[in-house]
């Protein structure tokens, strides 16, 4: 199965096609992307995935994920793509808020949308819990895996690496469930 995947983000689109054994991704080459002016992960997913239809037939689908950190009452969370640069910067900037802070409980959250060509819509929810780091450690992954350490492991994401993300991320749980919808409405 095609689909269209309607994000700039190559990591993404990499981690999606490992995700969702079967089917091919693309991303979406699209300079006037809608603004993400949902009000929850999944409005944006949904936006991001009733763009890709006006562009190309097919499947298309949407993903909008963020990282919600206790301490901050949920921030960054639907804002983190537009909190700070991403990468150092970012990073940074979440380490100085949490300067100082003992509570360092965080959960990364995706939500998948995937639109048929029918028009019928698949969605899938992923969630993983864990902790800020004090310090940035390791080189895989992208944003702020180097400082997000899972529940139940020691080391961060970007020390577990990409084949630790395949299986446990929340884009990996919200991908499960996708499919799980997906494969119900192929033997409904
Ligand atoms: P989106 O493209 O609007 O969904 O932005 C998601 C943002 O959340 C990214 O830019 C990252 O800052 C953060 N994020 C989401 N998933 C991950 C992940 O797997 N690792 C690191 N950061 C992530």
């Amino acid at each position: 199965m095609r689909a269209i995947l309607c994000s700039r983000n190559a990591h993404k689109a990499r981690e999606l096609e490992v995700l969702l054994p079967g089917w091919t991704i693309e991303p979406l080459a699209a300079d006037d992307y809608p603004p993400e002016t949902g009000g929850s992960y999944y409005e944006n997913a949904s936006i991001k995935a009733a763009f890709g239809r006006t562009r190309i037939p097919g499947w298309t689908i949407g993903e909008d994920s963020g990282l919600e950190v206790a301490a901050l009452g949920g921030r960054p969370g639907i804002e983190s793509a537009r909190y700070a640069p991403e990468g150092a910067p970012a990073i940074a900037k979440l380490l100085g808020e949490l300067e100082g802070v003992e509570d360092r409980r965080a959960q990364y959250v995706s939500e998948l949308v995937a639109i048929a060509p029918d028009g019928e819509e698949f969605r899938g929810t992923g969630v993983v819990t864990g902790r800020i780091a004090m310090e940035p450690r390791g080189s895989e992954g992208f944003g702020y895996d180097p400082i997000f350490t899972p529940d139940g492991e020691e080391q961060t994401i970007a020390q577990l690496g990409d084949s630790w993300k395949a299986r446990n991320s929340h884009r990996a749980r919200s991908a499960q469930a996708l499919r799980e919808a997906v494969d119900r409405r192929g033997s409904a």
